[in-house]
């Protein structure tokens, strides 16, 4: 047998294992608050869950409307949230959380009376998104994801807020305000804490809190009780 006829063996598997990482490892995704709500809370949200969940032929497509409904409550996803889900549901916690942590809707920290969502995406940084949320960060005093320490605003730099044909636009409570410039976006936080409230560029003509427009995306009516979403216990 000559060499070219001599069988070859090749050890693939020598050494150690690889490792493949396609990105910096995350530490665990975590909730805050209490882990349930009240007995007088729950009663009142479960009512309110039962009239949501009656609109959809399998209860589980109402998680999310739930999971406004319980953003409206605490201004955020809290362990509460997900524990009510889950019993209204008949989910297990870990399905609430995998859906409260793929939409960006669904914040878990708590969040200002008005979210400023700024959009740096393709067509708003080039009309100078970029800008804009640099110089509100830096005139509230706070990065990005942040909360004024009055509550008022938190700041959240978003992607692409689907209206690039009125770039640079700036989202309040997901309202549009469209053709922003650096100092129209400082005068309109500034609206906002002084508590004025500019309509919207267009769509609905009045600007709710973010816990009332958490309500309204929950599809209930607004609370009356309260300026904050959070109907009466
Ligand atoms: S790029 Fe800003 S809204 Fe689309």
């Amino acid at each position: 047998m000559s060499d070219l006829q001599q069988p070859v063996f090749l050890e693939v598997l020598a050494g150690p294992p690889a490792q493949f990482a396609t990105s910096t490892p995350t530490p665990p995704i975590a909730f805050d608050g209490p882990q349930r709500y009240s007995d007088e809370l729950t009663s009142r949200l479960a009512a309110e869950a039962a009239d949501i969940i009656g609109r959809y032929p399998q209860s589980r497509s109402a998680l999310l409307p739930l999971l406004h409904l319980v953003q409206s409550v605490d201004g955020y996803i809290t362990r509460a949230g997900v524990t009510f889900c889950a019993e209204q549901l008949g989910l297990t916690a870990a399905q609430v959380a995998s859906v409260a942590t793929f939409y960006s809707m669904y914040r878990r920290e708590p969040t200002g009376e008005y979210l400023i969502g700024v959009c740096t995406n393709t067509l708003c940084a080039v009309l100078g998104g970029d800008e804009i949320l640099a110089s509100l960060t830096e005139h509230l005093g706070v990065e990005p994801g942040g909360t004024t320490a009055d509550g008022r605003i938190t700041v959240e730099h978003v992607e692409c807020n689907a209206a690039c044909d009125f770039a640079p636009v700036v989202m309040v409570n997901w309202e549009f305000y469209d053709n922003q410039t650096p100092t129209s976006a400082t005068e309109l936080a500034e609206d906002l804490r002084a508590g004025i409230a500019p309509p919207p560029s267009r769509g609905s003509t009045t600007l709710c809190s973010f816990r009332q427009t958490a309500r309204l995306l929950a599809g209930l009516p607004p609370a009356t009780s309260s300026d904050d979403g959070s109907a009466p216990a």
